[in-house]
């Protein structure tokens, strides 16, 4: 648990964090990805840490990898690379620096270690979970083996590296329904997202899926009503879901995908007015960058994504800490089940 007091009085002991309108106006080109969704008074506010976080990154020849879902200070401001749970796995492969730092949830943070053992990986609040990989242990999985003998595990990457490491295959949003329709097996079980099973078994009616019954806190809240009650109220309006979302709210929508395909989506299409039936991140940090496009109606916040502050990036690169580890046991594994699924996305890419 960080101690918040102690963090502070360090940080303003070492960097001057000082809210500066003369440092935020020298920052106006990284102001500008964000201005239409961060007050100028708010950036004079974020400025000192952003600065303090680059300078610091370069020093200690670190990179940020960030998820959409973080917050547009981050997204915009510090982060090296941005992506959904598949890119930043397969950038991760990559990295070379010694350092890299998760600003995600701590499932991404751990798959990054897997990948590129070599690393240190910090994540900047290990409070940082997921409903989805809290809800299963390697205990379901053998009891969903159990349960279904012969048919191959398809685990998605929100998970633990235990669970990874029991798997078969992994699979993310953007890729769950190649990763299965690949299989040779007609019986699949997919866990532990049953909202996505859901999903990939609409897709894919050649196989017979069977799911573990997790959720995600965000996308489990949105129900088929709130969609086309928002749409009779908003004609016009380009509604898209993320696949953790039920089955009948995508259904009600005109399109889903990962966060990286959502955002694709409404840059290729862009419509006239959108709404984005995810975490609330997505739609800020495109908004800037998309200004054709009002992005309008309910969003829902992730609590887990939210622990990811930019006061916490600098801590974690000034203390070096919380480094991940998994045993490396389990570690080589879970990597087994990560790369089959990177292969098989790379070759059904081509
Ligand atoms: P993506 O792989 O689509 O980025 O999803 C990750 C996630 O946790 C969404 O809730
Ligand atoms: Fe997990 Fe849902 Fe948060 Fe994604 S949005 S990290 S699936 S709880």
């Amino acid at each position: 648990m960080l101690d918040f007091t102690a963090m502070r009085a360090t940080l303003a002991e070492v960097y001057d964090l000082t809210p500066s309108v003369e440092l935020a106006s020298s920052m106006a080109d990284i102001h500008a990805k964000m201005d239409r969704v961060i007050p100028f008074p708010d950036f004079v506010r974020y400025a000192p840490y952003i600065a303090a976080i680059n300078k610091l990154k370069a020093e200690k020849n670190a990179v940020i990898l960030a998820h959409n879902y973080m917050t547009p200070e981050i997204y915009h401001g510090v982060a090296d690379v941005v992506g959904d749970s598949l890119q930043l796995a397969i950038e991760a492969t990559k990295v070379e620096a010694d350092i890299i730092v998760q600003c995600g949830v701590h499932f991404m943070a751990e798959t990054s270690k897997i990948l590129n053992p070599a690393k240190t990986v910090l994540i900047p609040d290990v409070e940082a979970g997921c409903s989805l990989a809290e809800s299963i242990t390697a205990e379901g999985i053998a009891q969903m083996r159990a349960r279904y003998p012969g048919a191959p595990v398809v685990s998605y990457v929100n998970t633990t590296a235990e669970v990874k490491a029991a798997s078969d295959i992994c699979c993310t949003s953007s890729n769950a329904a190649q990763i299965v329709a690949a299989l040779p097996e007609e019986t699949i079980i997919m866990t532990p997202d049953q909202y996505l099973a859901q999903n990939v078994a609409n897709m894919v009616p050649q196989k017979k899926i069977v799911w573990w019954e997790g959720s995600c806190i965000v996308h489990e809240q949105y129900t088929p009503e709130d969609i086309n009650d928002f749409r009779a109220m908003n004609p016009g309006t380009m509604i898209i879901a993320h696949p953790e979302c039920p089955p009948d709210v995508v259904d009600a929508c005109d399109y889903s995908g990962s966060t990286s395909g959502i955002i694709d989506y409404v840059t290729t299409n862009k419509p006239a007015k959108a709404m984005l039936v995810t975490e609330c991140s997505m739609a800020s940090n495109i908004s800037d960058a998309l200004p054709e496009i009002e992005f309008t109606g309910p969003c829902n916040m992730c609590p887990y994504m939210k622990k990811i502050t930019l006061e916490k990036i600098l801590w974690a690169l000034h203390t070096g800490s919380e480094a991940v580890e998994v045993d490396p046991e389990v570690a080589g594994k879970a990597r087994v089940a990560v790369e089959r699924m990177i292969e098989l996305s790379k070759a059904v890419a081509k």
